[in-house]
């Protein structure tokens, strides 16, 4: 034996006590003030409220008090509420196929409590009273019989008070209550039959009322603005269903912030998801750009498991590729089946008119408040509970006015808009501005039209849909011409020989590396081949990745039409340019080029009006 082994005491295994193993569990539930908001939230809707009430102070660093009229817990379930894998939610494995419920692993409240303080109180039934239970650091729980209306409140203060590692990585309380609205945010869309409410430190951040519309609910979490970009999506297989709203390809953010994405109303950060959108939108918007997004999938559980991270925040389909399908063309189709349907117009009068009632009144009689209030000891639980009751529906349109002035939408629009879903034929042509800019009139106001980016539309869509059909209109050039390549750009031009005479570029190799171009596509007559051949080569993937290849190729067609729009500076009659807007509406997105620049803007009449004091 060694020194050192000598030195060495003999290992034992022991299990750990219980407010240990909470507070490890904790390391992975409770990052920050979010996840108990998360946690507590998702708990609520479990428990089927259609009010809560979200209280934080300090960022949720110092306090979090959540309060919902769902069904309660008796005082036995209370308890046992705290015990680690105590849960409600399911029973056996084979429920753990069949989740339903937002939560299933009995982690949240033991864990919360083994890092801060806790206070709950909750009745299943208020004629029969409530109870209180206080917690610290995971210790004894010290219960008492309450008075109080049916329902929970959970209310968690100094958050990591007794681990003080984990405290240290709290951000600023800004940063905290960002992250805390931002997760009752995603909670709110997914239900909103449900009334959320965020207060933070006494000031009101989200209010919103109960609506069977998700677009209404969008509307009052994102303003008006964005609602009235957004387009419907509705799909539906024997397995999956998909509704909700994508923002057409004019409005676009760069990042994806404002992707909001769902399995079963669970919100999900999704790889399959995210990358099925992205598919659907393809070419219609630029790199690096993102639509805003709010998607609900529905399927049977058995078809994913949630079970795969601490937060529940992602699941693992059990077939990627057919939900990755499912999506990416539901979201093609919707896009392209909008061209031409107005938008609901959305402005804020008419969603307050159209705005359907609270469907669910809150169920909270007046007999159930005064016998609550009169019993009610503790002090600061008043407010909260006070405030469940009133909020009278008059007050909380009038702070919608407050505190979502982003939504009124009776702006004046003084600039002009890029257009999603005007009908082009509706317009008459006036002219040209500049030689550049096709200038239209109509009934909506002047139209201005960037006359290269819509013809490359309409040749790109003439490209791929003649790629796809593989018919290319193909000239066959009377003197092939020879060109000669390096060693790996003959490689790559050999394996994708077959492809790129689909486009209806022939290529014949003879010798090594050397190739006759024997026909092209009959729009590229007039250009230089050899020029456009070398940029292809360029172009052309060295992955063999299926994806990989239709992306290239898009981008062969993209440059393509590219190179042949009509150029700006460049002049024409009144024929050629009806000749154009009809093409382009005939396209299957005529209100962006396949860069995802905006083909057109509109000058609204009313704003002229309104400019010239004729309103
Ligand atoms: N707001 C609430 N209303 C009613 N019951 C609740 C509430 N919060 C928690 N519970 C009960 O406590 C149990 C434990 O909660 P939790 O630790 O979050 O685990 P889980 O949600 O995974 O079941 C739940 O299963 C539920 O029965
Ligand atoms: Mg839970």
């Amino acid at each position: 034996m060694t020194m050192m082994q000598q030195n060495i005491k003999k290992p034992h295994v022991r299990i750990l006590p219980d407010d240990l193993a909470n507070q490890i569990a904790a390391g992975e539930v409770v990052e920050r003030p979010m996840s108990v908001v998360k946690e507590l939230v998702e708990n609520s809707v479990d428990a089927c409220a259609t009010r809560i009430l979200i209280e934080i102070e300090q960022g949720g660093k110092f306090f979090i008090r959540v309060t919902d009229n769902g069904v309660g817990l008796s005082s036995e379930d209370a308890q046992l509420a705290f015990l680690r894998h105590a849960t409600s939610k399911i029973r056996n494995a084979s429920d753990l196929e069949r989740i339903v419920s937002l939560g299933f692993r009995g982690e949240a409240l033991p864990s919360i409590a083994s890092v801060s303080k806790i206070r709950m109180i909750t009745s299943d039934d208020e004629h029969r009273g409530g109870t209180q239970i206080v917690i610290e650091g995971g210790g004894t729980s010290n219960v008492k019989e309450i008075s109080c209306p049916r329902g929970t409140t959970i209310e968690v203060s100094q958050l990591f008070y007794n681990t003080p590692a984990r405290k240290k990585f709290l951000k600023g309380d800004g940063t905290e209550s960002s992250h805390i609205s931002q997760v009752v945010t995603q909670q709110a869309l997914a239900y909103p039959h449900v009334h959320f409410t965020l207060i933070n430190n006494d000031r009101k951040v989200i209010d919103v009322l109960p609506t069977d519309q998700n677009l209404y609910r969008i509307a009052e979490l994102f303003g008006a603005d964005l609602a009235k970009e957004l387009v419907l999506v509705t799909a539906e297989t024997s397995d999956y269903r998909l509704n909700g709203f994508i923002s057409s390809p004019v409005y676009t953010r760069s990042s994806r912030s404002a992707q909001y994405c769902y399995v079963n109303q669970r919100f999900i950060r999704d790889k399959v998801i995210f990358h099925s959108t992205q598919h659907g939108y393809s070419h219609l918007i630029p790199r690096g750009k993102h639509p805003a997004i709010y998607l609900f999938l529905t399927m049977d559980p058995k078809l994913y498991d949630v079970n795969v991270h601490p937060a529940k925040a992602e699941v693992r389909f059990a077939f990627q590729q057919e939900v990755h399908r499912f999506v990416s063309g539901a979201v093609k189709e919707a896009l392209s089946a909008s061209k031409n349907i107005a938008l609901p117009n959305l402005s804020l009068t008419g969603h307050k008119n159209n705005m359907t009632q609270p469907q669910k009144k809150i169920d909270f009689t007046e007999t159930m408040k005064s016998s609550y209030l009169k019993t009610q000891s503790s002090e600061d639980l008043s407010s909260a509970v006070e405030f469940m009751y009133k909020v009278p529906e008059l007050k909380a349109y009038d702070s919608m006015n407050e505190n979502h002035s982003r939504s009124q939408i009776e702006i004046f629009h003084d600039k002009p808009n890029p257009v999603a879903n005007l009908i082009y034929s509706e317009f008459e042509p006036l002219g040209q501005l500049d030689r550049s800019f096709i200038l239209m009139q109509g009934k909506l106001g002047i139209l201005v039209v960037d006359q290269h980016v819509a013809h490359e539309r309409v040749l790109y869509d003439q490209f791929s849909k003649a790629a796809k059909n593989r018919k290319s209109e193909v000239q066959q050039l009377l003197f092939p011409l020879s060109l000669e390549f390096s060693h790996g750009e003959s490689e790559l031009l050999g394996r994708y020989q077959k492809r790129l005479g689909e486009l209806g570029l022939e290529l014949e190799s003879f010798g090594k590396n050397d190739f006759l171009l024997r026909s092209v596509p009959a729009i590229l007559k007039k250009n230089n081949h050899a020029e456009i051949m070398r940029e292809i080569v360029d172009m052309l993937p060295t992955e063999n990745h299926e994806e990989v290849l239709n992306n290239k190729f898009e981008e062969i067609l993209i440059m393509m039409s590219c190179r042949n729009a009509i150029k700006i500076n460049t002049t024409l009659n009144l024929s050629q340019i009806s000749k154009l807007i009809s093409d382009l509406q005939g396209t299957s997105m005529p209100y962006t080029c396949p860069h995802g620049r905006p083909i057109a803007l509109l000058y609204e009449m009313d704003t002229i009006l309104k400019k010239f004091l004729r309103k």
